[in-house]
């Protein structure tokens, strides 16, 4: 499949998951922009996509930041000629701790789903009317297995939730536009943002995805690259307001 003459944005492509989804759009063709906090790591994956020879740019954005959002579309535009995919993968998740809901402080929560929730949505906001120019798009929302249910990390949780009603209300209003929204929802994912919140230890996820999912291997970021290519190409012209698990079949043994 080619993306070749497409435009994409990342938000959180600096680093993990995102950093794969950049790169995936970049081999497949595309010319991305990643936006995220840290700069040292997104002008390295930047700087590692160009040296392959595909396009790729980086710019920092707070995606809870309604102008920061406008800026990055605007600029976007100016750099690569339009948009035509959206990628919604920054979130605030390696800095939460687990732990019981009552202890969960309002500052923690308001900033999770200002990130989480209010980031995607204004992102959605600032790319529609440059997909409308180029007669549709493709985007695609980065939510989690932990929206349908586990123990701690309440707000996070929750925040992942709302980003699957999210796609669907933004994929019934778009879909008249040529505009599809989908959601990816991957299990635990090796990055540094898990083995952060894993004390520095990624065997406990490397030993939970033995025992928990059917495809019995810890999933990394790279597997999951498939499914959002699939989502933002051709072949998925009539897949719109889903949300796609890639959890090595998890929930089938608890
Ligand atoms: N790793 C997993 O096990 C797992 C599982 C399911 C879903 N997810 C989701 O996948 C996505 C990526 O996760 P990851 O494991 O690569 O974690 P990560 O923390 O490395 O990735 C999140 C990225 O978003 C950036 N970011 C945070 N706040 C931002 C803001 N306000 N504005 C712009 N960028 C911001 C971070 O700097 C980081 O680069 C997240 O949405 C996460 O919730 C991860």
């Amino acid at each position: 499949m080619s993306l070749t003459g497409k435009v994409a944005i990342v938000t959180g492509g600096s680093r993990g998951i995102g950093r794969a989804y950049a790169e995936a759009l970049a081999d497949a063709g595309a010319a991305v922009m990643i936006v995220d906090l840290l700069e040292a790591e997104g002008a390295a994956t930047v700087e590692a996509i160009r040296a392959k020879g595909q396009q790729a740019a980086f710019r920092v954005v707070d995606v809870s930041n309604l102008q920061a959002t406008e800026a990055m579309a605007k600029a976007t535009a100016d750099e690569f000629g339009g948009i035509d995919i959206l990628v919604n993968n920054a979130a605030i998740f390696a800095s939460l701790r687990g732990g019981p809901f009552s202890e969960i402080s309002v500052e923690r929560w308001d900033r999770t789903m200002a990130v989480n929730v209010r980031g995607p949505w204004l992102c959605i906001r600032a790319v529609v009317p440059y997909m409308r120019q180029r007669g549709g798009g493709a985007i695609v929302n980065q939510t989690s297995i932990s929206a349908f249910g586990m123990p701690g990390m309440l707000d996070y949780t929750a925040s992942k939730a709302a980003v699957i009603g999210m796609t669907k209300s933004a994929a019934s209003e778009l879909g008249r536009d040529n505009i599809r929204v989908n959601a990816i929802a991957p299990g635990g994912t090796a990055t540094e943002a898990l083995s952060e919140i894993m004390g520095g230890d990624l065997s406990v996820s490397e030993q939970r995805a033995r025992t928990t999912q059917l495809i019995a291997e810890q999933i990394r970021p790279e597997d999951i690259t498939g499914t959002l290519l699939h989502l933002v190409g051709p072949g998925a012209k009539f897949i719109t307001g889903q949300t796609i698990v890639v959890d090595g079949g998890k929930y089938f043994l608890g």
